[in-house]
């Protein structure tokens, strides 16, 4: 069953009931500000940090569940009802809710009037805006009363819904005219308020939560909107909230827009007021300028749709797949932006408070985001490396205000280092930049004792070369990837944090996992140094590379798929030995992927035990048979029910793993249907299993042994997007960036008989047109660069805009 429907042209889905299967989201804003935005409205706004600078409150796992966002009400004589539908949730003529790059627009209607509510966040600036437009489509005369509302948050959303003693006496807001000033603890330590403003006069207006919903009831029956009369609180302490009241009169076909902003201001800690107890309003006053008019906004939507079709324009194909289309075009690079911004912290299933910037996740999201803003990129690859410890380790998160590692969580997570030579490895092939390399970047933060980034990515290297374990694999720590594969943790206590239970440098548990990303890596780290003119260190490298890939054939090989990890006490862990847990999905992909096996059968046998006995029709689970005893030695794995998350859940990050080696391998058909498999789009048609949006990926699905097979959790925030990304648009579209240029090693289903693509690289765009006549599935026959032939499929990088490519497989 659907719930609406891709309107490809406008890049957005239009979602045609707000009774969806859940709040199915989008989010707004691109660089400092962001709001979540769902269907019905809800969601709430943050500047930079959802958990320590956050605008507005949201109550997660409410009852009904999206309850709290920025709401409307209109009341039409004793009708009230909301164009979202919440949280009046009086039926509705119409409606309708499109959510695009940046932006959602909510149409309702009832009783003849439609609202159209547009929100989006402008690019440069940091405010939500809200355009309400009320159109009479009856034939009488209509006066209405418009109430806006939204509740403040007092900044630290964690403090804010815990510390009701103190917060209970000390929000503070100022009202002037159309403008209601958050200010909590601006007179103390804090120089940021928040705005709420609307851009024609008002009748009235509330900030207290008491006065104008009525302690007792709910923002479904706000006291003040059903008498149609603002109580003009002034809040001082207990809950506060930001509603204008507007007196509205439509003719028949008459129409009328109101421009609400919801904004973050700051000021210089010596201009923090303009008299006494005065905030200082100029920086709201320059903001809300430019948004005073209609014409303001429509200008700051053009320039969010430029920005987007600019950044869209760098990578897109034309298939005969519609699906594919608006998956590679739009959807998948979408996500990869917002992964990238948010990292993991805000989403409906991350509540903004708990996880900062994680080390492995941010280094993959760039993954699928270098192409689209690599300026941006280089940034975050900085930052990440100034967080490195001397010694090659890494803490596991950052935090986005202050950029320092996470101490509560701490470090011992082995896969984390060298996901920094994946990521700096992604930004050089994309850009050619190999300047990043002399980059003087800190460690742990302390920049006395700066140096070269190029040195970090050899501190990577050599802490999983020293620290490897009897099997001479690499140690897996507190965990590798599999973040639930705790092998050092033994907890017996309920409540303890499996990541940070037990020792961090576990002496024996070792990870074949973490083996083949140190072959995949070390070799494009070894690329790296030969590039730079390093032939004697490249050597070594590939030497120790070769070490690690024998380690891997040998231990690490169990018969019939590559071995998981070795525990605590040496024994294996995903071998046809075990109990339980005989084959996990990890080593199959990264090791296929670094190429261990492939020249002699073991690759090929990875991958047909993977499709015997871990695929499902929903997507590949990440074990089998899965864990229904708690494994003690295991750690957070075996504590998930079967079928659920790291417990034979299908884990949508590492499916494309498997289509990325299937590709290796040369199986087109394969890997489409495996990147089918999990694919939203080709979701959309049964949404009431699925559950999640069709135009995002979720981490997980649940696997064959849950009782809800094939139902998505935790949509948006996943290391899925990037790699889905790198797997279509490189291991199958076949474009791939190299440090020679950019190479065209296409991967398809035999009956695709070819495509166009776009791609902007380098300075130059490549109209390339793929040729598969011949009906396979791998194989570059020959290649033409604006008509002349060339050697091999590098294309040659060149000062010339646009250049035509022809592509003939075979
Ligand atoms: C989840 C993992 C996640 C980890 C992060 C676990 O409970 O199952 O998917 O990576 O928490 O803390
Ligand atoms: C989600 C985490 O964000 C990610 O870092 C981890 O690799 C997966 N869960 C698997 O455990």
């Amino acid at each position: 069953m659907k719930f609406g429907y891709f309107d490809d042209e406008a890049k957005e889905y239009v979602i045609t009931t707000p009774k969806t299967p859940l709040p199915w989201i989008n989010y707004l804003g691109s660089q400092d500000f962001f709001g979540l935005f769902s269907n019905t409205a809800g969601g709430y706004d943050f500047y930079k940090d959802a958990k320590l600078l956050r605008l507005t409150r949201y109550r997660y796992n409410n009852c009904p569940l999206d309850n709290g966002g920025r709401y409307y009400y209109i009341k039409d004589g004793d009708t009230i009802w909301n164009p979202g539908w919440q949280p009046t949730q009086t039926p509705l003529d119409s409606y309708s809710c499109r959510h695009g790059l940046g932006y959602s627009v909510i149409t309702g209607s009832k009783n003849g009037v439609e609202a159209k509510l547009e929100a989006f966040v402008p690019v440069g600036d940091s405010c939500e805006i809200n355009r309400i437009t009320l159109t009479n489509d009856s034939d009488v005369t209509k006066t209405l009363d418009l109430f806006s509302m939204v509740e403040f948050c007092l900044w630290n959303a964690e403090d804010d819904s815990t510390n009701f003693q103190r917060n209970f006496s000390t929000g503070e807001v100022e009202v002037i005219g159309s403008t209601i000033y958050h200010k909590t603890e601006y007179r103390e330590r804090r120089n940021h308020y928040a705005v709420y403003s609307v851009n024609k006069p008002i009748e009235g207006f509330d900030t207290s939560r008491d006065a104008f919903v009525g302690v007792y009831n709910g923002f479904a029956n706000p006291e003040a909107v059903l008498e149609g009369k603002s109580r003009n609180s002034v809040a001082h302490g207990w809950a506060l909230v930001g509603s204008h009241h507007l007196k509205v009169t439509l003719t028949p076909g008459a129409c009328e827009d109101f421009v609400f902003v919801l904004g973050y201001c700051e000021n210089p800690v010596d201009q923090k007021f303009e008299a006494p107890g005065i905030i200082n309003k100029k920086p709201a006053d320059e903001l809300l300028a430019k948004y005073k008019t209609s014409a303001q906004v429509d200008a700051a939507l053009d320039d969010l749709h430029n920005y987007w079709n600019k950044l869209l324009s760098t990578y897109r194909v034309d298939t005969e797949d519609e699906r594919l289309n608006r998956l590679v075009n739009v959807w998948n690079q979408y996500q990869c932006m917002v992964t990238f911004n948010m990292s993991r912290s805000a989403s409906y299933y991350e509540s903004g408070m708990g996880r900062g910037m994680g080390f492995r996740d941010s280094c993959q999201d760039l993954l699928g985001f270098v192409h689209l803003i690599p300026e941006r990129a280089r940034e975050r690859i900085i930052d990440i490396a100034n967080t490195q410890f001397e010694d090659g380790s890494t803490y596991h998160q950052y935090q986005p205000l202050t950029k320092k590692g996470n101490a509560a969580i701490g470090g011992g997570f082995n896969d984390d280092p060298l996901w920094l030579i994946a990521c700096v490895s992604a930004y050089i092939r994309e850009t050619g930049d190999f300047s990043i390399l002399d980059e003087k970047c800190a460690f742990d933060s302390d920049f006395s004792k700066a140096v070269p980034l190029m040195e970090h990515l050899d501190r990577s290297f050599c802490y999983t070369t020293k620290n490897r374990g009897p099997h001479k694999l690499p140690l897996i720590g507190r965990a590798d990837w599999n973040d639930c594969l705790n092998l050092n943790c033994f907890s017996a206590e309920p409540g303890e944090s499996f990541q940070i239970t037990g020792p961090s440098e576990g002496p024996v548990a070792e990870s074949v996992f973490i083996a083949g990303m140190y072959v995949k890596y070390g070799k494009e780290y070894s690329d790296l140094l030969r590039a730079t003119g390093n032939t004697a260190r490249a050597d070594e490298v590939d030497m120790l590379v070769a070490d690690m890939t024998a380690a891997i054939e040998d231990a690490g090989w169990d018969g019939e798929w590559f071995v998981r990890a070795y525990d605590a006490n040496s024994n294996p862990v995903g071998s046809h030995v075990c109990e339980e847990g005989q084959i996990y999905i990890e080593p199959q992909g990264m090791c296929v992927m670094a190429g261990v096996g492939v020249d002699n059968g073991k690759a090929q046998k990875a991958l047909d035990s993977v499709k015997e006995r871990l695929d499902t029709k929903y997507g590949i689970v990440l074990l089998q048979p899965a864990y229904t005893k708690y494994h003690l030695e295991l750690g957070e794995i075996s504590s998930y029910p079967p079928g659920y998350k790291e417990n034979a859940g299908i884990f949508c990050h590492n499916n494309p793993w498997i289509a990325c080696a299937e590709a290796v391998m040369g199986h087109g058909d394969r890997a489409f249907e495996v990147f089918k498999k999990t694919c939203p789009v080709y979701l959309e048609e049964i949404s009431e299993i699925h559950r999640t949006e069709p135009y995002v990926y979720c981490q997980m699905v649940a696997g064959c042994d849950a009782p809800s097979h094939g139902e998505g959790k935790n949509s948006w925030l996943t290391g899925t997007a990037a790699w889905t990304f790198t797997c279509i648009s490189q291991y199958l579209l076949g474009i791939q960036p190299t440090l020679q240029g950019l190479q065209l090693n296409p991967c398809i289903p035999h009956d695709m008989k070819g495509y166009k693509l776009d791609r902007t690289y380098r300075g130059t765009t490549y109209h390339i047109t793929f040729d598969n006549a011949a009906g396979v599935e791998k194989g570059v026959k020959s290649v033409t660069v604006d008509g002349a032939p060339i050697e091999g499929n590098i294309l040659p990088l060149t000062d010339k805009k646009e250049v035509e490519v022809v592509v003939t497989m075979g």
